[in-house]
C-alpha cells in the first residue's frame, strides 16, 4: 500500500512522514522515500546516513526497469510517465537495486537535493520522476507500505505521482493557510478519482478541531496534538515512539488502519498511468524524445499481482 503526505509547507508532513514509517514497520515492511526539495526525512528519521540518491541515477532505474519490453528500445526513450508493459521489470517492495538505509525497521530512498546547478523546478521534476518510475513498477500488497514526504504546495499535481498512491494524507494546521491547500487538492483529486483524507497536526484546542472540521468536514481523518516528544525529537534527543503521546500514537494507529482499508484498484492504477503516460508523450516527452512515446503502451498488459508473476518472466 502506497501513501504519500502532502500539504502546506511546515505543517508537518516530514514529521508525520517518519512517524508514520516507524509505526508501519512494527507492522509490515516499509519504504520511506523522500521526495522533497529538501531533504529532511532522513534527519527525522535519524538515519545514520544517507542513501546514493535516486535522482542521481535515473538512467541505471530506467535501464533496470524496462527489461526487456520491446516496445522500450533504450533508456533514453523512457520518460518518467513510461508505463510497464510485458518484458518490464516489475519490482516488489524489497527489490534490493534501490539504494536505501536502514533506520528503525524501515528503509529509507532519497531521491537528492535540489542541487545548485537544477534549472529551473522542471530538474527537480526528472529527479521526482525516479519515485514515478518506482511506483509504476512496484507490485505491493496488503501489509507492505510505501511512505512518500512530498514537496509542499500542489507540486505533486504538476505531474501523475498524486494518482500512483492508495490514499493520500493531506497535514493541515487549523489555519486558514492551512485548510486553503486543502481546497486546491480537493478539487485536483476529485478530478482524478484520488483518495485524500485530512490529518490536523499541531493541535492545541479542542477549538483547532472544530476550526478543521468546519473547514474540511468529514474528510478530517484524525489529528495530532502539539506534541512535546516531537519537540524533543527536532532537538536532536533520543526518541522513539514510546515517548510519543498516547493520542498521537492513537492517531498513528487511525492512519494505519484507513491504509490498510483501502481497496487495491490496480484498474485504476493502470488506466491512469496511461492517461498520464500519453499526456505527457503530446505535452513534451515526444518532442524531447524525438519519436511517438504513445508506442510504448502496451495494450496487452495488464497490472496488477495476477500477471506479475508471468509478465516479469517473459
Ligand atoms: N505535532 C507536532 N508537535 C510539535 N511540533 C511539530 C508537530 N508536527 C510538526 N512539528 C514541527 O513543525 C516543524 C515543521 O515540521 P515538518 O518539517 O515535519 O514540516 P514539513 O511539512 O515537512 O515542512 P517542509 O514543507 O519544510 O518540508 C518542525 O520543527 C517539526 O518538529
Ligand atoms: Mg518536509
Amino acid at each position: 500500500m502506497r501513501v504519500a503526505f502532502v500539504g502546506k509547507g511546515g505543517s508537518g508532513k516530514t514529521t508525520l512522514s517518519s512517524l508514520f514509517a516507524r509505526y508501519a514497520a512494527a507492522h509490515g515492511p516499509v519504504v520511506a522515500i523522500d521526495a522533497d526539495i529538501n531533504q529532511h526525512l532522513g534527519l527525522v528519521l535519524g538515519a545514520p546516513e544517507t542513501p546514493p540518491p535516486l535522482g542521481g541515477m535515473l538512467t541505471e532505474i530506467k535501464e533496470y526497469l524496462r527489461g526487456d519490453n520491446p516496445r522500450i528500445k533504450d533508456a533514453a526513450s523512457m520518460v518518467k510517465t513510461t508505463p510497464p508493459g510485458r518484458g518490464s521489470r516489475l519490482i516488489t517492495i524489497d527489490d534490493p537495486f534501490f539504494p536505501s538505509c536502514r533506520v528503525d525497521g524501515v528503509r529509507l530512498m532519497v531521491t537528492g537535493p535540489f542541487a545548485e546547478d537544477d534549472l529551473g523546478v522542471a530538474c527537480y521534476h526528472s529527479k521526482v520522476g525516479a519515485v514515478e518510475l518506482y511506483l509504476n513498477h512496484l507490485i505491493d500488497g496488503p501489509g507492505e507500505y510505501v511512505v512518500v514526504d512530498m514537496t509542499a504546495g500542489a507540486d505533486c499535481f504538476a505531474s501523475g505521482l498524486f494518482t500512483r498512491f492508495d490514499l493520500i494524507y493531506l497535514v493541515a494546521e487549523p489555519t486558514l493557510q492551512g485548510v486553503g491547500v486543502y481546497r486546491q487538492f480537493q478539487q485536483y483529486a476529485a478530478d482524478y478519482d484520488v483518495a485524500i483524507s485530512v490529518v490536523g497536526n499541531k493541535i492545541q484546542s479542542p477549538g483547532d478541531v472544530e476550526f478543521l472540521r468546519a473547514h474540511v468536514g468529514d474528510d478530517l481523518l484524525t489529528w495530532f496534538e502539539h506534541s512535546a516528544a516531537i519537540r524533543a525529537l527536532e532537538q536532536g534527543r533520543p526518541f522513539t515512539l514510546d515517548d510519543l503521546e498516547p493520542g498521537n500514537v492513537q492517531a498513528l494507529g487511525v492512519l494505519l488502519s484507513t491504509l490498510d482499508a483501502r481497496p487495491k484498484d490496480w484498474e485504476k492504477f493502470g488506466r491512469q498511468a496511461i492517461e498520464f503516460h500519453i499526456k505527457n508523450a503530446k505535452a513534451w516527452a515526444n518532442r524531447a524524445v524525438g519519436a511517438d512515446l504513445t508506442a510504448q503502451i502496451d495494450p496487452e498488459f495488464v497490472f496488477g499481482p495476477t500477471l506479475s508473476a508471468a509478465g516479469s518472466g517473459r
